[in-house]
């Protein structure tokens, strides 16, 4: 199947590394131009690098941008935009991860989760329009639907928040074209990432995620790339205002 991606043009907030990066290096590998933005500068300028060998000719925008900053987000998605001259896909990865109680956890989620889509949409939806219409891709996680067990916690709480705007945009800007899912992962296993680092300090309980699982293992991050990107490419096109579970049947809910 023919994705349509060649000549597309995609921003990933949160592109350094973890899934981000496997989406940018799928959308990348599938003929897309591609700008990605982290907070560490070292981090996203190898992340680009590795994206620009991936393909010959692949335009890529990699820079540092903090996107629990407002005006950061915002230079970022303007300059991102330049630079690929326009705009077809707009993915939000990156999480604040509050996963504790405290004041500064709450703020960072609702910053970095909810507020940095809601800014990026704003600067993007010009582009999108002037191009007929284009995706949005929300990365949620399943802690938006379900108890996993753990004492309040900001998480969960901003990653349900997205999927009610991702709604209310998919309702609001589809007639123009423009569409926006969000794709909730379970728990994802790669190198150096968190469940790597659960694996490494907590293998009971890695091993017990595990056989939670129907499938016996974690995801990969490119099972969620594939996913992601699936759902943001022209092929994906009747998926709007759907929120994915990619989870490998963890949470056994029937919806
Ligand atoms: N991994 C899982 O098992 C899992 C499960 C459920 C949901 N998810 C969701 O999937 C998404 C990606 O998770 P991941 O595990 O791949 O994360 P990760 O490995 O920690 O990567 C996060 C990426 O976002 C960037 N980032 C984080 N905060 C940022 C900020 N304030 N401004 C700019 N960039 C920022 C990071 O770079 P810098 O640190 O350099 O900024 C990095 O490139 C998140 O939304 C997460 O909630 C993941």
């Amino acid at each position: 199947m023919d994705l349509g991606l060649k000549g597309k043009r995609a921003i990933v907030l949160g592109g350094s590394r973890g899934i981000g990066f496997y989406t940018a290096s799928l959308l990348v590998q599938e003929g897309a131009d591609v700008a990605i933005c982290a907070r560490g500068a070292d981090g996203v300028r190898e992340a680009g690098s590795t994206l620009v060998a991936l393909r010959t000719g692949a335009r890529v925008f990699a820079e540092s941008a903090d996107l629990g900053d407002a005006a950061s987000t915002r230079a970022f998605v303007q300059k991102a935009i330049g630079s690929l001259s326009g705009l077809d896909i707009l993915i939000h990865n990156a999480s604040g991860f509050g996963n504790d109680n405290s004041e500064e956890s709450w703020a960072r989620s609702f910053q970095v989760d909810l507020m940095a889509g809601v800014r990026a949409v704003d600067e993007a939806l010009p582009a999108l329009k002037a191009n007929g219409g284009g995706s949005i891709v929300f990365v949620g996680s399943m802690a938006s639907k379900y108890y996993f067990g753990r004492p309040p916690s900001a998480y969960g709480a901003a990653k349900a928040a997205m999927r009610t705007y991702a709604n209310e945009l998919a309702q609001t800007y589809g007639k123009e074209g423009v569409r926006a899912n969000v794709i909730s992962p379970g728990a994802v296993w790669f190198p150096g990432g968190s469940w790597d680092k659960q694996k490494q300090n907590n293998p009971k309980f890695y091993a017990a995620v595990e056989r939670a699982i129907p499938l016996g293992r974690l995801g990969t991050g490119e099972e969620l790339a594939r996913i992601i990107v699936f759902t943001a490419s022209p092929a994906g096109l009747w998926l709007n205002s759907t929120h994915l579970a990619a989870d490998g049947g963890q949470v056994a809910a029937v919806d």
